[in-house]
């Protein structure tokens, strides 16, 4: 269907196209950057068939592109990079030319509408190697600062620019309200107050759109992604990822909501629609929430991008898919598994008059605004002057500020600050030495992994760069008590090895075997600090009165320098705690407001030195 009338359409414009007609293009109004965006965006639809408008409504992904030409043949509005999608060459430049060249095959097609290239830069451009790495969400809520977390945005977007991508997936603005999600490290904490306030990064990102080092952002996952019940979902048992959040729609409001409301008021260019469902209705076929709500309560003039091939979800019908979710709101479909499936599918539900054109011209008019917004039809291409901003120090400076600001001072029997002369330093546990385990899900691949895997500082190398040149620093991962003698001091970081999404959701979060050996082992033996780096809090309740001292690092990055930093007294803690810290998991779900709320740790704390 598709096909027959794009080619038809195609090789019209080919027999017309001359040097002439090419010439006159460049002059239509679309074309006129001094002209407003409104009227570029009405001129440009009143252009476009049906083929045109389809293509813009779809997102395909670089690994499913079989043959370039598709790019112009259907005429993506995006592609995207998945979690660890990346080009062989894995550096900007790489990134730059496999970008470029799908840009030039975009620019083929006569209205030469630019492809907008899309990714997950959650923590910083994680999937390109010798990114700078910040903290994940969770310890970014913990520092509660708003204008460091804006810093933190345009360092990103100047390193994404850099790559040739003009958008990310990013902020996640999820409140976990259980902390047995996987995806708990993505949210900035259990109440609404962090994620509105964090909404600062999205200024960050877009900057003054259009302007060079600036990028889409995108609040996801609207709406209710932290709010789900327990085996509700359906990836299986006891599971929360992509499930039913089963609750009032006053709470959904009061809870979920007010992170979009503030990222619309901060001009939010798209937002990502949930897995999850609202009380047994996916987010994806939901248009009381996607539509009456976000875009005409909400007054939201982005455009929603579906997750994941998310549509599929709704039934096992696909053109019943496409139809329920472009009627309820959703404006761009990523697709990365069959674009010709889709194309087809929404080509022929338009013209069996299931889908409103209305729709598809409202679908397609925001899509050309953040298009126009963005510069891309004057600049298409890579600026490789940003080359220089990569990984740069001054961005790693930056992570390393967040670090500090995102650790939590839980416990202290004055044994904290510690002395950089100390003369004899026992490191034990299984994420002292581990950058990949320090950076968490999301680093290089989707579920991120455990070991050397990006440059940066490891929370041992800190330790060692910090401490006097007469100290000794010994480094055993789970030390026997024999191995635990002879020591002043005791650093024992433990925590999380590396997950993302629905392969994160665990019933049990007590540490590992081999960290509470270790905890055991060498705080009996010496004054210990126990350092804890996880995406959240770990059950700890029977280890604590065996710890001298207790900090929360949460997913550090790429910058492990960060925490000695604040260990040995270069910088005071000033973190709070953005999530409780639950005795045992039968308190879970627990949220600061519940009637009965006794954490080990509540919502908010954090002690000084
Ligand atoms: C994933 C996630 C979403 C991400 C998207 C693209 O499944 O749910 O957060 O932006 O797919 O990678």
């Amino acid at each position: 269907m598709f096909l027959k009338s794009r080619a038809t359409q195609l090789l019209t414009a080919l027999l017309l196209t001359s040097a002439a007609s090419a010439q006159a293009q460049d002059a239509v109004p679309y074309m006129d950057p001094k002209l407003p965006v409104e009227e570029r965006v009405k001129d440009l639809l009143s252009r476009m068939s049906l083929e045109d408008k389809v293509g813009q409504m779809t997102q395909a992904e670089r690994g499913n592109i079989k043959n370039l030409d598709d790019i112009g043949f259907y005429g993506f509005g995006s592609i995207l990079s998945g979690g660890g999608s990346v080009p062989g060459d894995n550096s900007p430049e790489g990134w730059a030319n496999m970008i470029d060249a799908f840009q030039r095959k975009a620019l083929e097609a006569p209205l030469k509408i630019p492809m907008l290239y899309g990714i997950d830069a959650v923590h910083g451009h994680n999937n390109v190697y010798g990114a700078t790495i910040f903290p994940h969400n969770i310890g970014l809520g913990a520092t509660r600062d708003p204008e460091l977390v804006k810093k933190i945005g345009a360092a990103t977007a100047a390193e994404v620019y850099a790559t040739g991508i003009r958008w990310t997936f990013s902020p996640c603005v999820c409140i976990a309200r259980d902390e047995r999600w996987g995806r708990t490290y993505e949210s900035f904490g259990e109440d609404p107050e962090i994620a509105t306030m964090m909404t600062s990064v999205i200024e960050g990102y877009q900057g003054d759109l259009g302007k060079p080092g600036t990028i889409l952002a995108t609040a996801k996952h609207y709406v209710g992604d932290g709010g789900t019940a327990l085996d509700s979902s359906n990836t299986g048992n006891y599971s929360l990822d992509q499930g039913d959040t089963r609750i009032s729609e006053e709470e959904l409001r009061k809870i979920h909501l007010p992170p979009y409301k503030a990222a619309i008021e901060k001009g939010v260019g798209s937002i990502m629609a949930s897995f999850s469902s609202f009380n047994g209705v996916k987010l994806h076929g939901h248009k009381y929430l996607l539509t009456d709500v976000l875009k005409n309560e909400l007054g939201f003039k982005g455009f929603v991008i579906s997750d994941w091939a998310g549509i599929d979800q709704i039934s096992p019908d696909p053109a019943k898919n496409v139809r329920e979710a472009i009627n309820a709101g959703v404006d761009m479909v990523m697709e990365p598994n069959n674009y010709v499936r889709f194309t087809d599918t929404l080509t022929a539900e338009i013209k069996a008059g299931n889908i409103p054109m209305s729709r598809i011209d409202d679908a397609v008019s925001r899509i050309l605004t953040q298009k126009f917004k963005l510069g891309l039809f004057e600049n298409p291409f890579t600026d490789r002057s940003y080359f220089n901003q990569f990984g740069s120090q001054e961005h790693r400076d930056l992570a390393r500020q967040a670090v500090r600001e995102s650790l939590v001072l839980l416990k202290n029997e004055q044994v904290l600050p510690l002395k950089k002369d100390t003369a004899r330093i026992l490191v034990a546990g299984s994420n002292a030495d581990d950058i990949g385990n320090q950076s968490g899900g999301w680093t290089m691949t989707w579920q991120g992994r455990s070991g050397d895997i990006i440059p940066g500082t490891t929370i041992l190398q800190g330790i060692k760069s910090t401490v006097s040149a007469s100290s000794k620093v010994d480094y055993v991962k789970w030390p026997e008590a024999d191995e635990a003698k002879g020591y002043d001091l005791g650093i024992v970081v433990v925590g999380e090895r590396p997950y993302a999404e629905g392969q994160g959701d665990k019933m049990d979060l007590s540490l590992g075997d081999g960290d509470r050996r270790a905890i055991q082992n060498v705080c009996a033996a010496m004054k210990c600090v126990v350092v804890v780096v996880s995406g959240r809090p770990q059950i700890l309740t029977d280890d604590l009165p065996k710890m001298n001292a207790l900090v929360a690092a949460w997913l550090p990055g790429s910058e492990g320098q960060g925490v000695a930093d604040v260990l040995f007294g270069d910088f005071n803690f000033t973190g709070k705690l953005p999530i409780s810290w639950p005795r045992n998991m039968d308190q879970l779900p627990i949220n600061v407001g519940d009637k009965t709320y006794d954490p080990l740790f509540a919502y908010g704390f954090g002690l000084k030195y």
